[in-house]
């Protein structure tokens, strides 16, 4: 149950938190800076290519915790807020995974180990057949899962 390989891009104001074993390819990265996020070339993140608030706006909606971010730059911090601290939100991917809004959640495997997550969502396997549980690794594309 681990999040495997991790890799870092930064500049200076934020780090990128890349996790390719928790990509589910929606492809929300893509479509919200093309200009940074190019899988087809290498490396396939481009952080000078934006200003680093559109990419945290653009990491804040993938869904899976496969991108997060770390802030540097004082000015660039949320101001902390207590709402919500108590609930959770889950929404069901058709065909997919649940994504658990991550926003104070701590997530414990059966013996109480905390589960590391840093994302602003988790992408939790709903088809049974991710090699990454709990965690969707995408293999809900391969099997053809019709939940
Ligand atoms: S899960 Fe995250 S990293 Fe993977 S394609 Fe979707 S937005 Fe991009
Ligand atoms: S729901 Fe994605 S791997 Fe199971």
């Amino acid at each position: 149950m681990s999040e495997g390989k991790v890799k870092e891009y930064s500049n200076d104001e934020i780090t990128v938190i890349w996790k390719p074993d928790l990509c589910i390819h929606s492809g929300e990265c893509v479509n919200g800076s093309p200009d940074v996020f190019k899988p087809k070339e290498r490396p396939w993140i481009q952080i000078e290519k934006s200003a680093s608030k559109q990419i945290m706006q653009t990491i804040d909606k993938c869904p899976s915790g496969a991108l997060s971010y770390v802030v540097q730059d004082e000015g660039l911090k949320e101001p902390k807020t207590s709402k919500n601290e108590n609930s959770i939100k889950i929404e069901t991917m058709k065909g997919g995974p649940f994504i658990v809004q991550n926003e104070g959640v701590r997530l414990l495997d059966k013996e109480g180990n905390l589960c590391e997550t840093k994302g602003k969502s988790i992408a939790l396997c709903r088809c049974g057949a991710s090699a990454n549980k709990p965690f969707c690794d995408g293999s809900h594309t391969s099997v053809d899962f019709d939940g």
